[in-house]
Formats: structure tokens, C-alpha cells, sequence
């Protein structure tokens, strides 16, 4: 009898453990994704029409409040430390985003939280509020020529001044200030140290006009953005002509094209390997969403998309950062450009660079 039960025991502590090996090993082969940083493009709206965007796709679809709430929830609960707001022109709504940024912050406790914008709905009102929970606010400038500006069709000339505006704001009310160009080839032989110097940005990203075929590559394409580009050679020129501003950063759009994780307006992961998105995570779930996209997780970590949660780390990644970008320009001569939710735009998305301010 005794024996008996001793047989039974012995029967299932061996079956939980085959079992609990088992599960190590597929733990093992189907490491679990943690979405650590999520790119989220609430909006598509953007009135703009930058000659260079292919965003042509304006429907204004936005996730309602509470909805949003809660999926900014499960991804924190599923291992999100940082987020960026993108869109379309996420200031479009500003206090929707406004709710979303102190959510992340007050509730959620997000390492990072920041913002890609063009800059011409920022408000001072609005930073006022926010800005203590917001650790980068990037925007987006490609000239500081507005006849330039006019050109490429950013803004209607008012655009300079209200970049000083809003670098002046973050300083006040405590939010990084970063700037990013697109350079093309209105733009490539600008001198822009003068500006850059008194901006003060804490990092300035310049992205290579980038055109993709069958996109904005003809007339027949939505766009044609080929008076755009610009050769490696004239990237360098530009490049070499700012090197020597400490926060000037290169981007190589061959390093990270695919390595963002996109949270659309529909609350679904964007595939980057252009399969269609996932379901929304309000349905299907974080861990089923992300296991249904394809994003480049090692292209990610390449990038130093994970790292730096500790002042070692941070300086340490620094360094890094500071050798890849070297080693990206010789390499390439060149940087390559971004998108911004799909579009080419200095609303470039740039999961590397969401740092925070306690930490920078
Ligand atoms: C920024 O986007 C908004 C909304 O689409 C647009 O009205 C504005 O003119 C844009 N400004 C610049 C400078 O790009
Ligand atoms: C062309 O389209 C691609 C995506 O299809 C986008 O990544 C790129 O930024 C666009 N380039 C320009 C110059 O609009
Ligand atoms: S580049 Fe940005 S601001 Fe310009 S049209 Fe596209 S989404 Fe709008």
C-alpha cells in the first residue's frame, strides 16, 4: 500500500518535471517578445501635404480614450518600458494625447514617453501641462530658409519662429527638445550650424531622403517625391559640413527600416515585411498580436533599441551609439531615410533615440 502511493508520487513528480522541462524548452526556442518600446501612430490625420510623404492614407480613424487606455495597459503589462506618440500630426489632438502622455507617465510608469510632431499645433498651454510627463519632444525642421520650407511644402512660413518657440518651451517647462531633418534636395546644401547652435537641440537626427519603388517613384505612384532625392555624395557633403555639432546624428535607414514595432490607429500591429497587420490587441491579445507580425527584433537590438535602463548602461550605449553612427556614415557613406508611420518625414520615428530625461 505504502508502496503503492510511493509509486504514484514518484509517477507524477516525474511527469511535472518532463513537463516543466518541456516548457523550458520551448521558453528556449520561442523566446517570449517583449514589445519594450512601441511606436504608436494614433492618427492618421495630417492635413499636410509634404511633397516627399506617401501617407496619402488620411482617414481619421482614432481609437476611443478608454480603449487606448487599456491597450497602453496591456502592453505595459506585457513589458512595454517606453512609447512614442506619432501619427499623421499627433497634435492634431492635442488633449487625447495630452490624457495618453500623463497616463503612461502617472499610471503606467513608463520609463520613456515621447512625441514625434511637425511642431505647428504645439501650444505652450499644452506643454505646461504635460511636459513634466513627457521626457523627448521631437520636431520636425528641414530648413531654415521658409522659402525652402514653402518648397517642399512644410508649412506656410512660419515655421522657424515657432521652432524657437517650442525649443524655449522644453526648456521651461522640462521636456528634451530634438530636431529632425530630412535632407533632400532643396535643402542639402543649407548651412544650418548658426541655427543648430542656438536651437540647442540635445540631438539633431538628419535622414536621407528615401524613395521606394513602385511607391513615390513615378508619376504613376501617389507621389513622386524623385525630385527629392539627392545622391550619397550629397548627403555626405551636408553631413560633413555638421559633423562637428555635438548633437548632430546621421540616420542609416539600412540599420533600422524595419526594426520598429508599429502600433496603428487601430490599435493592431503593423507587419514590416508587408503582410497584413495584426488584430487589434483589444481582441486578440498582446502576445497574439506580436506573434503574428513580422519586426526585426535582432535589427532592433542591433540598434540599441534595448539598453540603458541604468546610468552604466546609458554611458556605456552612449559610446556605442556614438561608434555605430561613425561606422554607419563610412560605411555607407551616407545615412538613408525614415519613415514617419510610413512617411518620409522628419516626423521620423526613432525608437533608438526614445531615451529619458532622468537619465540622459
Ligand atoms: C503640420 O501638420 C499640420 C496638420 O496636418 C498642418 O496643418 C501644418 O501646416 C503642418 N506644419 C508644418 C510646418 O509642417
Ligand atoms: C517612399 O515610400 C517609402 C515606403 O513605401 C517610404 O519609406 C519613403 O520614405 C518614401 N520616400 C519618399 C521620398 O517619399
Ligand atoms: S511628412 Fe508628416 S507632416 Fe508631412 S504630410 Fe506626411 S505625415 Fe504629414
Amino acid at each position: 500500500m505504502l508502496l503503492d502511493n510511493l509509486y504514484i508520487l514518484f509517477f507524477l513528480f516525474s511527469f511535472a518535471f518532463i513537463k516543466w522541462l518541456q516548457h523550458l524548452l520551448h521558453r528556449k526556442m520561442h523566446p517570449k517578445i517583449i514589445p519594450l518600446s512601441v511606436n504608436y501612430h494614433f492618427t492618421r490625420k495630417c492635413n499636410y501635404e509634404c511633397g516627399f510623404c506617401f501617407h496619402t492614407d488620411t482617414n481619421s480613424y482614432i481609437a476611443p480614450l478608454p480603449d487606448t487606455k487599456a491597450a497602453l495597459s496591456l502592453l505595459a503589462l506585457a513589458g512595454m518600458k517606453k512609447t512614442n506618440f506619432a501619427g499623421g500630426e499627433p497634435f492634431l489632438y492635442a488633449h487625447h494625447l495630452g490624457e495618453l502622455v500623463d497616463y503612461c507617465k502617472d499610471i503606467l510608469h513608463l520609463d520613456s514617453v515621447s512625441i514625434v510632431s511637425n511642431g505647428s499645433h504645439i501650444r505652450e498651454d499644452w506643454l505646461k501641462q504635460h511636459a513634466h510627463n513627457l521626457d523627448i519632444l521631437a520636431v520636425s525642421c528641414d530648413s531654415f530658409d521658409e522659402r525652402t520650407n514653402i518648397a517642399i511644402g512644410r508649412g506656410k512660413g512660419t515655421h522657424i519662429a515657432q521652432l524657437y518657440r517650442i525649443a524655449n518651451w522644453c526648456r521651461t517647462y522640462g521636456a528634451l527638445f530634438k530636431l529632425n531633418s530630412v535632407i533632400n534636395r532643396y535643402n542639402w546644401q543649407e548651412d544650418m550650424n548658426s541655427h543648430i547652435a542656438k536651437l540647442d537641440p540635445y540631438r539633431w537626427k538628419c535622414f536621407q531622403v528615401l524613395l521606394v519603388e513602385g511607391e513615390n517613384d513615378s508619376e504613376q505612384t501617389k507621389r513622386d517625391a524623385r525630385k527629392f532625392t539627392i545622391l550619397d555624395e550629397e548627403f555626405e557633403h551636408f553631413c560633413s559640413k555638421h559633423r562637428d555639432n555635438p548633437c548632430f546624428v546621421p540616420e542609416s535607414n539600412k540599420l533600422m527600416a524595419k526594426s520598429y514595432l508599429i502600433l496603428d490607429e487601430h490599435l493592431r500591429f503593423l507587419d514590416r515585411s508587408g503582410k497584413a497587420p495584426s488584430g487589434s490587441i483589444m481582441e486578440v491579445g498582446v502576445e497574439k498580436a506580436l506573434s503574428s507580425v513580422f519586426w526585426d527584433m535582432d535589427g532592433f537590438k542591433e540598434r540599441g533599441g534595448i539598453y540603458a535602463w541604468n546610468q552604466d548602461q546609458i554611458e556605456k550605449s552612449k559610446e556605442e551609439a556614438e561608434g555605430q553612427n561613425l561606422a554607419a556614415t563610412k560605411r555607407f557613406g551616407l545615412a538613408v531615410g525614415d519613415t514617419c508611420g510610413g512617411s518620409q518625414s522628419g516626423e521620423a520615428v526613432d525608437m533608438e533615440d526614445i531615451g529619458s530625461k532622468k537619465t540622459l
